[in-house]
């Protein structure tokens, strides 16, 4: 399960370890159907600004992407054109084959498309491979001076915006890269004499380039644009430049560790996890916890996804976020803002060196976090240390077991030598994309592999462990510290429960091993789980 079906799943109700029960906020599903539903009407209507709007609401009020994307693979234009690709596979298309009698037309009328590609990673072979076909056609228009329609550039403008959140990984040909560097040269220099840029020039460089890395870029913000162009330029220009200002202001809290220093560039190059949509509701969490005023650490808190979400979980809590990677933190600082957060702190810190902090916490959480580090269990030791007596963690860490499929693929990346850049990333999709069977064919069915920090993150990291649930239990003997549960989608819960119904069996690690080793993909995403230390009396029951 990746971060964003855990996600699901928490709104599902599985947030918690398996005893507590949480329930989403009520309507926020209902709110995001009705909003698509009536945008479906206004586009029928051709209504398609309010189509636009409504499609949009639908998405940020938390749609489920799966559902999205299904709706989008069964629009009949777009299945028209998968249909084409499939059947001629591996033959490339033309333009005319490929988008059928409708043209591009066709495809930027598709309202709910285009604010999708805004705002989703589009996770799907097919329509990855329309939208590079599409981005290419882009390019060629740029030279014809063809007039281009509102609908038409709002397409290319969305599609500028997909490439900027995967970071670039549909795999362009060569010749659309050079044809991409003299467009690029072309903004430059219009920018620098100030001379008439085209909005179709701007966008077609952005769909192959991020508009923040141009000299001069901030002359860009002085023009007039069309609204398409105005929320591309907010994306690729406003906010990183803010991000970049803000790199200044972030608090220094420990000294990097050596050991710690290939992971930090790694995050700093690539910072993960990328996410666009801010959670629209907190939890309704049934237990007394989220009325309190904890102190929670996020140890590892990445770009801002999971502080967030602990924000809006514990809405009384003050929490300590703290992260190696600048980039990360500045990212997550600036969703905070939009999010009008004010309980979170952010910090540039190394786990390793946290011991010195001043600071006790009620909840610890670091997930995915651990098993990055060139010593996991001293950076838990630490963790555990900063830990209040009655506190709990929340910890995520790899599964050996069922991260078969990534160690495949890790074994084939380094077979083939690709290097952990945007070109060997690219390449080493493409392969796999190619393969036929094959346990690594199974990498293209998770999201992360549609990104190109995603990626870096599953295949390409720089240092991972990995774990089996008795290499678990153990440290938590050797520690004293209390398993408290698994956090899992209900389906999987409950299917554990229909195997040993005595309920004391969720907390037994012993039981849940013999579970993996017949569900082997149940901890795909991670081991996610809860420990707290054993009290006095808890440890005089339990001998
Ligand atoms: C896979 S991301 C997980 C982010 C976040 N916990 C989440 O679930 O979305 C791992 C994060 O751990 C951070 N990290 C790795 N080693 C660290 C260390 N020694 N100290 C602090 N953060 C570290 C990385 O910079 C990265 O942002």
């Amino acid at each position: 399960m990746n971060r964003k079906e855990r996600r699901a799943a928490i709104k599902r109700g599985s947030r918690m370890p398996a005893a507590a029960s949480l329930s989403p906020r009520a309507g926020s599903g209902g709110n995001a159907a009705y909003h698509f539903n009536l945008a479906t009407s206004h586009q029928a209507a051709a209504r398609w600004d309010k189509a636009r709007a409504h499609f949009t609401r639908a998405i940020v009020l938390g749609m489920d992407d799966t559902s999205a994307l299904q709706s989008v693979l069964q629009t009949p234009v777009i299945a028209g054109c998968l249909h084409r690709i499939a059947a001629a596979w591996p033959r490339p298309l033309t333009a005319t084959e490929l988008f059928g009698p409708g043209g591009v037309a066709g495809i930027a009328a598709q309202a709910f498309l285009v604010c999708l590609l805004k705002l989703v990673w589009v996770r799907h072979p097919g329509l990855e491979h329309l939208l590079t076909r599409l981005r290419a056609l882009m390019l060629g228009r740029v030279g014809d001076r063809a007039n281009v329609d509102r609908k038409e550039l709002a397409l290319y403008s969305a599609l500028a915006q997909q490439c900027f959140i995967n970071e670039y990984v549909f795999a362009p040909t060569d010749d659309e890269i050079r044809q991409a560097i003299g467009l690029q040269e072309n903004l430059s220099e219009r920018l620098a004499k100030d001379e008439e840029i085209s909005p179709l020039l701007v966008t077609a460089v952005a769909a192959y380039f991020p508009l923040h890395r141009l000299a001069n870029v901030e002359l860009l913000l002085n023009r007039k644009w069309p609204d398409e162009v105005g929320d591309l330029l907010r994306q690729q220009v406003r906010e990183p430049l803010e991000e970049l200002r803000d790199r200044g202001a972030i608090p220094t809290l420990t000294a990097i560790d050596d050991r710690s220093l290939p992971v930090r560039q790694q995050y700093e190059d690539n910072p993960y996890p990328r996410w666009i949509v801010i959670p629209p509701v907190a939890m309704t969490v049934h237990i007394p916890d989220t009325q309190r005023k904890n102190d929670i650490l996020i140890a590892g808190c990445g770009t801002g996804q999971h502080s967030i979400d602990a924000a809006l979980l514990f809405p009384h809590a003050h929490i300590l976020a703290v992260d190696i990677s600048l980039t990360s933190l500045a990212y997550a600082r600036r969703k905070t803002r939009e999010a009008g957060l004010n309980n979170i702190d952010y910090a540039h810190a190394d786990i390793l060196k946290l011991g010195a902090l001043d600071r006790r916490f009620d909840v610890i959480e670091a997930v995915g976090v651990l098993h990055h580090l060139a010593d996991p269990a001293a950076g838990w030791r630490v963790l555990l240390s900063l830990l209040r007596p009655g506190g709990s963690m929340r910890v995520g860490l790899y599964s050996e077991l069922a991260r078969r499929a990534i160690i495949a693929g890790r074994a084939l990346i380094a077979q083939r030598g690709y290097p952990p850049t945007l070109e060997g990333i690219r390449a080493c999709r493409q392969e796999i994309f190619r393969i036929k069977d094959g346990i690594e064919k199974g990498l293209i069915t998770l999201q992360d592999f549609y990104s190109t920090s995603g990626c870096r993150d599953l295949l390409f990291n720089v240092l991972e462990h990995r774990y089996t649930l008795p290499q678990i239990k153990v440290f938590l003997a050797e520690h004293r510290l209390q398993f408290l549960g698994f956090e899992l989608p209900p389906e999987t819960l409950a299917a554990f429960r229909q195997r040993y119904s005595d309920p004391a069996a969720l907390t037994d690690l012993d039981h849940w091993q013999e579970f993996e080793a017949a569900n082997p993909d149940t901890f795909l995403g991670m081991y996610i789980f809860r420990v707290g230390a054993w009290q006095q009396s808890d440890s005089a029951t339990s001998c």
